[in-house]
């Protein structure tokens, strides 16, 4: 594991178990398998990789992504539809800057993505948050918030939700489809972690497959937490309208398609089942990480009130009585940390829950983790 400052975003302190850290583990990240793919495409000529790359995406990447897509969906996904990204984050910024100007409305959930949250703060938006419950977004909440705001867009994380772990059911994808037509406003649906069902529950089809038949969806995904973060590929799956509007950007123009070399290596592993057996590996070691972190967390902190996550990357627990961004100051003399609750939400609500990541670390990092999480709340 290389920790150097100079190329990692966030690198773990040594001394201090970081149950916060929402990244794959470093041993997870599958050097051999790009090594392969790279000596694949090189072999095949890469040269055509190497100039500015048509607008949406290399064509032949997008015909292996799509087929992957349709095995891994078990529904046809079209390469027309698809749109290759920088990851999620450069999707979501590409969508916000096309579809919204500043002083609009944007509507996201309670709790969110904390990063996305910095992206509506930058383009200068008013974020209007719809609480999530155990069916995930609440949609009564969202139809009375719509007799109030006219939003530009709904930012939802559907599948395994960062933070909280919540699904949406099928029927509320519907009715949530049907909203966004009635009431024109785009949804802009965050499946990063859709693959990665770890309990044998297959969640509801993705808004992906919904795309075809709306212009009022756009589906983002990403290689981050299936492959590597370090990649910056991704993709959108979305109607003809909206990739017209995002292949005919300014940016576009002038930097042509997003990331054709990686794009022409990835597609090698893609292509060779390689992808599919990494999130096979990836899916049984973080069940392991999953059942030992809700083991843990009954054993050392049972006042924690969670519902166990079916997928992604984390718990999201409630502590009650403590305010958890106090708590986290504390917990850097116990040696660990995690994300405070407020973090999480557009008006500084959650003050009593945290977020705990059970992908970066190994199942004895875990444990050790909530045992000084647990010391830290109960200051023994
Ligand atoms: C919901 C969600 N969206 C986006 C991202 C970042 O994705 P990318 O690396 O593709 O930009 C993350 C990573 O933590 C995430 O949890």
């Amino acid at each position: 594991m290389n920790n150097d400052k100079l190329i990692i975003q966030t690198p773990a302190p040594a001394d201090i178990i970081d149950l916060g850290m929402g990244n794959p583990d470093f041993n997870l990240l599958p050097d051999e398998i790009f090594r392969l793919a790279s000596e694949k495409a090189f072999k095949k000529g890469i040269n055509a990789s190497l100039q500015y790359g048509t607008e949406q995406g290399n064509g032949y990447f997008r015909a292996t992504l799509a087929d992957f897509l349709t095995h891994s969906f078990r529904e046809q996904v079209d390469p027309a539809s698809l749109f290759i990204s920088t990851g999620s984050s450069a999707g979501l910024n590409l969508l916000t800057a096309l579809y919204t100007q500043a002083g609009d409305t944007v509507f996201v959930e309670e709790p969110t993505y904390f990063l996305a949250l910095k992206i509506f703060a930058d383009h200068g938006l008013n974020i209007i948050s719809i609480p999530i419950d155990d069916k995930g977004l609440n949609l009564d909440i969202l139809e009375e918030k719509l007799q109030q705001y006219s939003p530009k867009l709904l930012y939802t994380i559907p599948t395994f939700q960062n933070p909280s772990g919540k699904t949406l059911s099928l029927a509320q994808r519907e009715k949530l489809v049907e909203l966004a037509e009635k009431h024109d406003f785009l949804i802009i649906a965050d499946e990063v972690y859709h693959l990665l069902d770890l309990t044998g529950l297959k969640p509801p089809k993705p808004f992906a497959l919904f795309a075809k038949d709306s212009a009022q969806i756009a589906s983002l995904n990403s290689f981050s937490k299936i492959l590597a973060p370090g990649l910056r590929l991704g993709w959108i799956e979305a109607h003809p309208k909206v990739l017209k509007k995002l292949t005919s950007t300014g940016l576009l123009d002038s930097g042509g398609g997003m990331n054709p070399f990686t794009s022409s290596i990835v597609h090698e592993l893609v292509e060779s089942g390689d992808l599919e057996k990494n999130i096979a590996l990836l899916r049984r070691t973080y069940q392991s990480r999953l059942i030992i972190m809700d083991k843990a967390l009954k054993e050392m902190l049972p006042i924690a009130e969670y519902i166990l996550p079916r997928g992604g990357f984390f718990f999201w627990g409630r502590i009650p009585g403590q305010n958890t961004s106090k708590l986290r100051k504390r917990a850097k003399d116990f040696k660990v940390d995690f994300r405070q609750g407020a973090l999480f939400s557009a008006n500084q609500g959650m003050t009593e829950y945290m977020r705990l990541c059970f992908a970066f670390y190994g199942e004895d990092e875990i444990i050790e983790g909530v045992r000084r999480l647990s010391r830290c709340i109960f200051k023994t």
